[in-house]
């Protein structure tokens, strides 16, 4: 790995780095090189736990197209960490991820709202849903739009693209969730908190009436 020397921290009053013996270790890192490296490692480590929360927010979901769409959008984030590893590869860097603490919150939220969900009506748990996912993606969409400038900049025109690419895919899921919603919000505004009519389809049944077999 091209260990870094950060033009911010000089050399020892010796003027030598033990740490770094090689004399092309200690060529300095640009500035922004180092802020594009410490963004993509966030997103490595945000990617990683996606990947993990994505498979319960799809069991969780009710509606089948909101399933049908975390699964897609998992599949789309395995492959999103492929290209961020790639970009690393492109840049002469180590692919390792830095502990991303607003992921983390993200997910925490997410896992609460899907306990919370389990005594909610079915429209209402997935608008709950919907909300936490694309918090996450706008987490995503803001992580990626920086990085991507910042590729651009350096002209890394190849990491660029790998970025822009991805951050169509969070784009397009972050507008899937807005498309998905209407129904949702159309079920759940009918909803009075009382049991459902026993005509409603199946679909629009709250939880606690599946639960009772009615
Ligand atoms: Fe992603
Ligand atoms: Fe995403």
């Amino acid at each position: 790995m091209k260990k870094a020397l950060h033009t911010r921290n000089p050399p020892s009053e010796t003027g030598t780095n033990d740490s770094h013996p090689q004399a092309e270790e200690l060529q300095p890192m640009p500035v922004l090189e180092e802020c594009l490296i410490e963004e993509m490692q966030d997103l490595l480590h945000a990617e990683g736990q996606l990947v993990k929360a994505l498979p319960k927010m799809a069991k969780a979901a009710n509606d089948p197209k909101l399933k049908q769409a975390f699964q897609k959008h998992l599949e789309e984030t395995k492959g999103q960490v492929d290209r961020l590893k790639e970009a690393f590869e492109l840049l002469g860097q180590r692919a390792k991820a830095k502990p991303c603490r607003g992921m983390q919150g993200l997910v925490e939220e997410g896992q609460e709202k899907i306990a919370e969900g389990q005594d909610k009506e079915a429209a209402a748990a997935d608008l709950a849903l919907v909300a936490a996912a694309q918090k996450v993606e706008h987490y995503e969409i803001a992580g990626y739009g920086t990085a991507r400038v910042m590729a651009e900049r350096l002209g890394q025109a190849k990491v660029a693209k790998l970025l822009a690419q991805t951050l169509s895919e969070e784009e397009k899921t972050d507008a899937l969730l807005t498309q998905l919603s209407p129904p949702l919000l159309e079920e759940a505004s009918s909803e009075s908190g009382e049991e459902e009519e026993e005509e409603q389809p199946s679909r629009s049944r709250s939880r606690r009436s599946r639960a009772a077999g009615v």
